[in-house]
């Protein structure tokens, strides 16, 4: 084909009403849907299509620039328009937009009735994830060799539920270094990260007694359905510019409660010294039990960390972290650090449902955590990561000056309120309709006025040049 421009199929029908430029757009459009375009096809380029159709090459360019907002095609300078993949029929294209509708934290609840089908996005500020870009591949397929060298027979047999003993000794020894977490080896144990590790947890309290375990709200969702999936019962707590209301749990006769004190998940704020202080004296006034979720804490970018809550109290928290945002979700590795009268009780859950995490997996993670790999890892996308957000921030300063945004210097997201007189549903469907995924916190327990002014940006997944791109046309949208 070489560089001369494809050829496509388009027919116009010249006595009809509707604008020429609106029956292009329409005639790629379902021949994009219907796969009869398949993904990665080539279009004319607008002048030769404008000469084939004997229409002026504006209005080509026109239709092209309708598709690419729409997420159809893409154009890049130079290199011409290309389809999309937006699913090979209309069923599957609206499976397609299903899974990325607007406004749904991916992986979290489906969107309320009052949120409309997206068109396929070309930026989307999707939360939850890392850049599995930057996944360390080569130092990861070093250590599985050097691991699967090493690794003695038996520890590819059937083993303790606690995990790996060089593991639990390699863990021990970084959280105390990097988190000021106080512990034995004998104190972690290895789960399927936090998802999975928190399960064995609620699983135990529940045994101790406990009927309901409190959460944070605006909060994480998926703990919600593990407490209940153990029977018991949830009880929301509200989270304010210092984190959790302490004293409206103290106000409860709850005894057990998940929190995420380093980086409040999604509001980004850090538990105020004070709280910490009285979340520590209540847990020990009630014989409580504090999960604290530190799932983000290696991406704190201001050199003002917080050392972890179990430091303070071992007795009475229940420390866990996870690989998920670090290195992938996919690995489906994580840790708890339980007190020891704990650590046995969660064993005995770990027997009864999945006996143990892959072992291969778990000396892997140990010989990248001994050789500095994660250490490294880590230097060289807290780099990356603190410039994407330091771009939205900008960006949003620059073109979004009435949004405000909360929280610390941290994460792989942002969290913004928006100013009195927008609405978050509004702005993610206007967004939605220029290509940009933003989305509302999907926290069903949430205050219906404050969710219909917050809206999330994840920035982990894009480069700084589409984060500067998708907040232009996000404003674009908003003042349309
Ligand atoms: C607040 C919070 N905790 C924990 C996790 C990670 O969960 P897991 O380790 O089960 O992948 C996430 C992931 O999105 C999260 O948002």
């Amino acid at each position: 084909m070489g560089t001369t421009s494809p050829e496509i199929l388009v027919e116009l029908d010249r006595s009809r009403p509707r604008g020429l430029r609106a029956q292009i757009e329409e005639a790629l459009r379902a021949a994009v849907r219907s796969g009869r375009l398949a993904p990665g096809t080539r279009l004319p380029s607008s002048r030769a299509l404008a000469g084939d159709l004997g229409v002026t090459r504006g209005v080509v360019v026109d239709a092209y620039e309708q598709l690419a907002a729409e997420g159809y095609v893409t154009t890049v300078q130079g290199s011409g328009t290309t389809v999309n993949d937006v699913g090979d029929a209309d069923g599957a294209a609206s499976r397609t937009a299903r899974r990325r509708a607007p406004g749904r934290r991916p992986g979290g609840p489906p969107p309320p009735a009052d949120q409309p089908a997206a068109v396929t996005l070309t930026t989307d500020f999707r939360t939850g994830l890392p850049d599995l870009g930057l996944f360390p591949r080569a130092a990861w397929a070093r250590a599985t060799k050097a691991a699967l060298a090493t690794m003695p027979d038996a520890d590819l047999g059937y083993h303790t539920g606690a995990g790996l003993p060089r593991l639990r000794a390699a863990l021990a020894s970084y959280l105390g270094r990097v988190r000021g977490v106080s512990c034995t080896p004998d104190q972690v144990v290895v789960c399927n990260g936090f998802g999975h590790g928190f399960s064995l947890v609620v699983r135990a309290l529940v045994d101790r007694g406990h009927t309901e375990v409190a959460v944070e709200v605006p909060g994480y969702d998926d703990p919600r359905d593990q407490i209940r999936w153990a029977g018991a019962r949830v009880r929301a707590i509200p989270v304010d510019g210092e984190g959790l209301r302490v004293a409206d749990l103290a106000a409860t006769r709850v005894r057990a409660v998940v929190v995420t004190p380093a980086h409040q998940a999604p509001t980004g704020v850090v538990l105020a010294p004070d709280r910490r202080t009285d979340h520590v004296d209540w847990a020990r006034a009630v014989d409580g039990i504090v999960v604290e979720d530190d799932y983000d804490a290696e991406y704190r970018y201001d050199r003002h960390p917080v050392g972890a809550l179990q430091g303070v109290a071992p007795d009475r928290v229940v420390y866990s972290g996870t690989l998920s945002k670090s290195l992938a979700p996919g690995l489906r590795l994580g840790w708890l650090v339980a007190p020891p009268d704990l650590v046995d009780e969660i064993l005995t859950g770990r027997k009864a449902t999945d006996h143990m995490t892959t072992s291969i997996v778990q000396a892997t993670f140990a010989e990248f955590l001994e050789a500095g790999d994660l250490d490294r890892h880590l230097r060289r996308t807290r780099r990356a990561y603190r410039e994407r957000r330091d771009v939205l921030m900008d960006a949003l300063a620059e073109r979004l000056p009435e949004v405000h945004s909360e929280g610390v210097s941290a994460g792989l997201q942002a969290f913004v309120t928006l100013p009195d007189g927008w609405d978050a549903a509004d702005v993610v469907a206007r967004a939605a309709r220029h290509g940009v995924g933003v989305y509302q916190p999907g926290d069903d327990l949430m205050d219906p006025a404050h969710r219909a002014r917050s809206l999330l940006l994840g920035f982990g997944t894009l480069r700084p040049e589409q984060i500067r791109d998708g907040i232009r046309r996000l404003a674009e949208a908003v003042r349309e």
